[in-house]
């Protein structure tokens, strides 16, 4: 049995794990890493591609923007296509500017697992049976097996960074947490193809047929998404039958279509918002996806973890440093007010964007008429772009040692 000490056990190494061990280390606090899959599974998942100024903007701060300074793809502005016509938004026209940056969350990993690794700070990977106790004390302990050794982490506090199917927030007893959850009747099938990218800028479609959406990785690589029911099995969809969707629903009046490549990468997501509040139970904290799910469209998820652990390593510098524990009582309520403020956006670009099984003509011109005011109204396009580019951090970078 091997046993270590750490002041903080993070379990989970995607943004919000990592993310947080680098703050934490950069404060001189110790930390230790537990992560169930192999370093090659977390890097190569492919999921989220949009990053917040504000994101952008910590990442630089911390010392871990290198990447994301040579191989981000900077846009100041987003289309929204909808009866074949695409309508721009200028966001950093319309937020005095502010923009946001693609780059893939797999590139946002892969640099926090080199940075974390040259700080010779500890991070566990293809760790099994991960489990943990007495977060309701001041000495929790966190135990796993790693290369045939049962292990244990003695800490001060444990950091829940092991997303929506982790098992930190099911760990927690009945009647701690609220939670509020919405599922969407229908999912994304995401595609990434070998083609240059055939706009600068993302193009968010309404169509007839469904919502669709043009993002990209590189100039060299396209990403792609369509709205599709919830339970579509990827086996049903050959190479051909997806691009004609996507062509179908993107291709606009003017003759604007994603360029057509060779599919490297395929897969369908289901669609969820997801709240479980507070975040936090005795000396567990729970960060980003583990906490809270919100649907893609709004391109919020990895953002909102960025905020999580940034208000979490300030509460947990004035712990060590000066023994307040006044900011790590606050943490939840602090995140959670941010969270509902993306629940409500991404629900919102969400319904938008998308086609419900159960709506009705009604609806359906309702929802024409909305993008038709969106497009339309600076107030309106004002509106969108203050939220997509990211609010204003909860707390200043200083006050977390920045
Ligand atoms: P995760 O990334 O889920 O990381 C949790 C980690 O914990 C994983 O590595 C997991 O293997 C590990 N783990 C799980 N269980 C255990 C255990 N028992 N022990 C140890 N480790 C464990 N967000 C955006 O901001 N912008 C976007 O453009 C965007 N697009 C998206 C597109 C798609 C198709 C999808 C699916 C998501 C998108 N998101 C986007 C959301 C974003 O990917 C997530 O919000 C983000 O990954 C959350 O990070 P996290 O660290 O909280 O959780
Ligand atoms: C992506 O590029 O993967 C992406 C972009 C915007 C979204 C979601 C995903 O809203």
């Amino acid at each position: 049995m091997g046993s270590l000490r750490t002041q903080v056990g993070i379990v989970g190494a995607g943004p919000a794990g990592l993310l947080l061990g680098h703050l934490l280390h950069l404060n001189g606090i110790d930390s230790i890493i537990v992560e169930s899959r192999s370093r090659e599974y977390v890097i190569d998942r492919v999921r989220a591609g949009v990053l917040e100024q504000g994101t952008v903007d910590l990442l630089m701060a911390m010392g871990v923007g290198a990447g994301l300074e040579r191989r981000g793809l900077r846009h100041d502005g987003l289309f929204i296509s909808f009866r074949g016509r695409r309508h721009h938004i200028d966001m950093a026209d319309l937020t005095g500017g502010k923009a946001i940056t693609v780059y893939g969350q797999n590139e946002v990993v892969k640099d926090l697992i080199e940075s974390r690794i040259a700080t010779t700070r500890p991070l566990y990977f293809d760790a099994e049976h991960v489990s943990f106790s007495a977060v309701d004390s001041s000495s929790p302990i966190i135990r796993f097996r790693h290369g045939g050794v049962d292990r244990e982490i003695h800490c001060d506090f444990v950091a829940g960074c092991d997303g929506f199917h982790g098992i930190c927030r099911p760990s927690i007893p009945n009647g701690v947490l609220a939670t509020y959850e919405r599922v969407y009747p229908f999912g994304w099938l995401g595609i990434l193809a070998e083609a240059a990218p055939s706009s600068d800028e993302l193009v968010y479609t309404c169509h007839e047929r469904g919502f669709a959406l043009f993002s990209m990785r590189s100039p060299t690589i396209t990403r792609l998404y369509c709205q599709v029911p919830p339970d579509e099995s990827i086996d049903g969809w050959s190479d051909g039958a997806i691009w004609e969707e996507m062509l179908t629903r993107m291709t606009t009046s003017d003759g604007w279509k994603p360029n057509v490549g060779r599919i490297i990468q395929k897969g369908v997501t289901p669609m969820r918002s997801f709240v479980a509040a507070p975040m936090r139970h005795g000396r567990l904290f729970l960060a980003g996806d583990a906490a809270h799910i919100v649907p893609p469209t709004g391109a919020k998820g990895l953002n909102l973890a960025a905020s999580d652990v940034l208000v979490l390593a300030r509460a947990m510098k004035a712990f060590y440093e000066r023994g307040r524990s006044d900011w790590l009582d606050e943490y939840s309520d602090v995140c959670v007010r941010r969270v509902w403020k993306a629940q409500r956006f991404s629900w919102w670009m969400t319904s938008t964007l998308h086609r419900f099984p159960d709506e009705n003509a009604f609806d359906h011109q309702r929802q024409i008429a909305d993008l038709d005011y969106l497009t339309s109204s600076r107030a309106a396009m004002t509106s969108l772009a203050e939220q997509y580019v990211g609010l204003a951090p909860e707390v200043s970078f200083e006050s977390a040692g920045l």
